[in-house]
This record gives structure tokens, sequence and C-alpha cells, in this order.
């Protein structure tokens, strides 16, 4: 019944975006940590997303949009900026945009929107952990140590317990309250940004002060909507199987142990449960827009940084091209914007700028990395073509050679570091939605024709080379900004367990690399 008058208040809207007296409002929920194949099917039916639903049927869904670098701080650079990681030297979760960088939020501000950024941003330099930043900068150090707490998963409260994420439902909170009163009394167009921490992890306070996110938490009330008898059990190649940096991944991740199907198939059920409540906080959002009348001519995109493996390859987290990792949400709809429609095309978070530039008729500044998402969602004739091809890459803490991720067609392509010393890794998605069959040999002449492309795009060796001098001079920074206290500081940082088993072949193995030529 609803959809029915939604329908037809688009229609009414329907001549909008192009004309500047009835510009469109834009909100964009941005999640962190959502694995983009849970929004289509069949990912969809493992858990309840009633108000992703609700987006879908009114609105288009992307089947393959990726991130373009699998980590918080670089990734919403990328989707800020409009630019590719290598371009504004967003090397890791300390290292991305400068503060002064223009965003598109600050253009559309620039051109008459009320504006409105909540929750979490995280997209500029200096934030993070210093653990954080220094296992970014010493992944090329000789050494291999656990960093981070073994995954668990951790039920609160009871079947009535919705608010887990208190946090989050404060800034949701927020954010409707300004749409009630800022937004629906505005005489502008506005733009709205709410950023979820939703389904990230949780810190595991048990593992101390520097502890990352390895708890997956929930309640009873979310954990009802995951339908357990779907979860599926993540197929692995044995430890000695795998490729020598998603080994450097798992290790360090700690998850390098034994876990049962039990433990894994219950990570799974809680990460899938967070999502949930993710959920409902966009739908928090839908419902005032459209009590307040304002949903017809507001345009919704919901989406997020990057995935969660929640135990996929033997790893959970992201800093990976696994597609638990890399594959996205995203999900617009709005007036004059086709309903029902699911976009095949291959797309990421870099297109968002100048989507959303178009849609609010503004011209975007400088070269920008993307192409505007309009054309495949209004169902209007357009000779821009959209490239068959993303780029993601990744060059922080977790993996131990830059990362260069290529899809395109059928194939996800990666490769590392020079491209030379690291064997790259070809998947056949069509085959091999598992990712567990590396082709790179088998079909040397796609290997080579998408090297090719990937070279087209970014010098990738040399970006490489600079992240490796980056991460040494980052290093030495810190180390004498530390003076004395360096040897205490680096024991106790997150990896400390590992580390004080042998504290001074640890150190000697730090001042190796910093000697080294290159590496
Ligand atoms: C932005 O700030 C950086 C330092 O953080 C500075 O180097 C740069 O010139 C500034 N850019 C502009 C456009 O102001
Ligand atoms: C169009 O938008 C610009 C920028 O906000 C504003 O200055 C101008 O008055 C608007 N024109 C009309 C016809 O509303
Ligand atoms: C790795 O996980 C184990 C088991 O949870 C924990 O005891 C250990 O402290 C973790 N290591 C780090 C560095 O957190
Ligand atoms: C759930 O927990 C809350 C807060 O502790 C309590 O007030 C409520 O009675 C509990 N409800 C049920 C159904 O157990
Ligand atoms: C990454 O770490 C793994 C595991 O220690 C090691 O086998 C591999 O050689 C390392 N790769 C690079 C490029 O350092
Ligand atoms: C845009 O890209 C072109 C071609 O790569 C380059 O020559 C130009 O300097 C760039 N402009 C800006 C503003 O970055
Ligand atoms: C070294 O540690 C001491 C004791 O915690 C502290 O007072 C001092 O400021 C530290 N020095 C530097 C350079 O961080």
């Amino acid at each position: 019944m609803f959809v029915v008058i939604l329908l037809l208040l688009y229609q009414h809207s329907g001549e909008g975006i192009c004309h500047n007296v009835s510009r469109p409002n834009i909100v964009m929920v941005m999640s962190d940590a959502f694995d983009g194949r849970l929004t289509f099917e069949p990912g969809s039916k493992v858990v309840q997303l009633p108000y992703i639903n609700y987006v879908r049927q009114l609105g288009s869904t992307f089947l393959n949009a990726y991130t373009n670098s699998p980590i918080c701080c670089p990734s919403r650079a990328a989707m800020w900026s409009g630019r590719f990681v290598h371009l504004t030297q967003s090397w890791n979760n300390y290292k991305c945009l400068d503060a002064n960088a223009t965003t598109w939020m600050d253009l559309l501000e620039r051109n008459g929107y009320l504006t409105k950024m909540m929750g979490k941003l995280d997209y500029t330099s200096g934030s993070h952990s210093v653990s954080n930043r220094v296992e970014a900068w010493t992944r090329d150090v000789q050494f291999l140590l656990r960093q981070e707490g073994r995954p668990v998963a951790q039920l609160v409260g009871n079947t009535s317990t919705v608010r887990v994420m208190q946090k989050d439902w404060e800034t949701t909170d927020k954010a409707t309250q300004w749409i009630q009163q800022a937004a629906a009394s505005s005489r502008q167009p506005f733009a709205l940004y709410l950023g979820l921490n939703l389904p990230h992890t949780y810190r595991t306070e048990s593992l101390g002060p520097t502890a990352g996110g390895s708890t997956f938490r929930t309640s009873p009330y979310w954990l009802k909507k995951v339908s357990s008898e779907v979860i599926s059990v993540p197929k692995w190649l044995p430890m000695e199987a795998m490729h020598p940096v998603d080994y450097y991944s798992t290790f360090t991740k700690n998850c390098s142990g034994d876990f049962t199907v039990e433990e894994v198939k219950n990570i799974r059920a809680f990460y899938y449960a967070m999502c949930a409540e993710a959920d409902a906080m966009l739908g928090q959002v839908i419902s005032a827009l459209r009590e307040t009348g304002l949903l017809s001519n507001t345009v919704v995109i919901f989406t997020s940084d990057h995935g969660e493996l929640a135990m996929e390859h033997r790893q959970f987290y992201k800093m990976s091209m696994f597609e638990g990792s890399s594959h996205v949400p995203l999900l617009i709809m709005g007036p004059g914007l086709m309903s029902g429609l699911q976009v095949n095309q291959l797309v990421s978070l870099v297109d968002l700028y100048p989507t959303v530039l178009e849609i609010t008729d503004i011209s975007p500044v400088g070269n920008l990395s993307g192409h505007s998402l309009l054309p495949l969602v209004t169902g209007a004739f357009s000779k821009r073509q959209h490239p068959d091809w993303v780029l993601s890459e990744y060059h922080g803490c977790n993996v131990n050679a830059s990362t260069y991720m290529l899809r395109s067609g059928r194939w996800k392509y990666i490769t590392y570091a020079d491209g030379l010393t690291v064997r790259p890794q070809l998947f056949d998605l069509t085959v091999d939605k598992d990712e567990l069959h590396n082709v790179a040999l088998k079909f040397p002449d796609v290997h080579a024709r998408l090297d090719k492309l990937l070279l087209s795009i970014v010098d990738y060796p040399e970006v490489s080379t600079a992240v490796h001098v980056y991460n040494k001079q980052a290093f030495t920074e810190w180390r004498k900004s530390l003076e004395g206290n360096y040897s205490r500081v680096i024991a106790e940082l997150r990896w400390h367990v590992d580390w004080q088993k042998d504290v001074l072949a640890n150190e000697r193995a730090v001042d190796e690399w910093l000697s080294g030529s290159f590496r």
C-alpha cells in the first residue's frame, strides 16, 4: 500500500534532478564494515534487513559495488574526495586527506545546501591508535606478530534489548531530530551524512587499552533476525596453501589457531545480527524523512566503507580484497530514479562524488577518479560509458605488501608490491565465488591483459615504492619523538604478547628493516 503511494509521489516530483528550484535533498547513511552481498540474493536470505529491502524496492541496488580501499580512513578519503587513494596518498588509517581537502559536502554547502555531517567521519589524517599506525609502518619488518585479539562472539541483554550500539543510536536520534527540526524548516535544500560504527566489531576489553576490535556483540533481539540454518560455513585453504600475504593477514589477526564449525557459525550469526541493528538505524532515518514529508524530494544513499570477512578465508575484519571485505552495499533511491532496479555494472565509492554533484547540479572541481552513477539509475539514454573495471588498493596494517585489485568482467586480479616479487592472484568469480582457485598461471593472457589495464590506471610499482619510503620516514620520526621511551612504548603496543617473547630479536628486525635499501 505504502509503496504505491510513494511511487506516485515520485512521479509528481519527477521533473526534479536538473532544476535549481527543486534540487533534491541528499541523505547518505554510511555504515562501517557492512558486507555488500547481504543486500541482494542469496546473501539477503540470511538476515532480515527490512529497511534495506525497502530502499531496494523503491530504488536501485548495485550488485557489484566495491570499496577503493578496504579500511576505514582511506576508503572514506576516496568517497569524500572522489579520488583514488594513491592520488591523495591515503596510505593507512593515520594518513588520509588534509583537513582542508574539498569534499562533495563542501561543494554542496558552497552551492546553497544546508549541510550536516554526523557520527563517524574518519577521513582526515591524524587519528586511530598508535598500534594501528605502527603496525602499518612496520609491515615489511621480518617478524610475524599477532596483533589482534582472537575473534569472539558476545551476547548481551535479552529479547527486548534493541539498543546494543548505544553511541550509534544516540547519533541516529540526533540525525532524526535534525531532520524534524532544521531540515523540515529549511528553505534551502539539505544534505545530511550519517556515519554509523555498526556493524564494525567492538573493542575486546579483556585485552587491555590497546586492544583492537575483535568482539562481535549483539543481543537475543537481533539474533532472532538471523536465519541460522542458512549461515554458510566458509571453506578455507589449508594454511600451507594460502597466499603468503593472506597468511600474514590471518596470522597477525590472531586467526591461525583452530576454530570449530560452531564457533565460526556463531561469529557469522552475530555479525549478521549487528547488520540488522544497523539496518534499523537506516530505518529510523527513513521514517523521519517520511513523517516530515521530505522523503519524496530526497535522494537516499546507503553504503559502507568496506565489508567484513566474518571468518571467510580464515580471517575477520577487512584489509583484504576478498569479496567479504571489498564488496560494499550501495543502494540509492529518490525522485526521478528508477525503482526496483538491480544494476550489474561494476562501480566503486569514488563514483559517489560525481553522482551527488550531478544530482544537485553542481560542477565538480579538479580531476575525479569516478563517474556519475546517474545514467545507470535514471533509465535515460546516455552516451557516457561507465568503465568496465574498478580499482581497489591497500597499503595499511595486517597486509605485508601494497595490494592492488582490479575487478573487470568476470575477473578479479590482485597484484602486490612491484608486481614481480609477490605472486599475483586471479579469480574467476563466475565459477569460483569462494575465491579459492588462483588461476593466474592457468590464464597468462588474462593476467597480462589485466596487468596492462591496471598499469594504464596506476603506475603501481611506483606507488608501492612511495609507500615504502613513507613508512620508513614516518616510523623513524615517530621513534625519534619518543627518545629514550621507544623500547618500552613499542613493546607495549597491541602486539605486546608476541613482542615480549623476544624483545631484542624484534628490535633488531626493526633496525635491519630501517637500514635495508628498499624493504
Ligand atoms: C592544506 O593543508 C596542507 C597542510 O596540512 C597544506 O600543505 C596545503 O597547502 C593546504 N592546501 C590548501 C589548498 O590550503
Ligand atoms: C540556484 O542556486 C543558486 C545557488 O544556491 C542560487 O544562488 C540561485 O539563486 C538559485 N536560483 C534559483 C532560480 O533558485
Ligand atoms: C590472540 O588471541 C589470544 C586468545 O584470545 C589472546 O590470548 C592473545 O592475547 C591474542 N593476542 C593478541 C596480540 O591480542
Ligand atoms: C530485559 O532486560 C531489561 C534490562 O535489564 C529488563 O528491564 C527487562 O525486564 C528484561 N526483559 C525480559 C523479557 O527479560
Ligand atoms: C609476508 O608474510 C609472510 C608470512 O610471514 C611471508 O611468507 C611473506 O614472504 C611476506 N611477504 C612479503 C612481501 O614480505
Ligand atoms: C588533471 O589530470 C590531467 C591529466 O592527468 C593533469 O595534467 C592535470 O594536471 C590534472 N589537474 C589537476 C587539477 O589535478
Ligand atoms: C618518556 O616517558 C616519561 C615517563 O612516562 C614521560 O614523562 C616523558 O614525557 C616521555 N618522553 C617522551 C619524549 O615521550
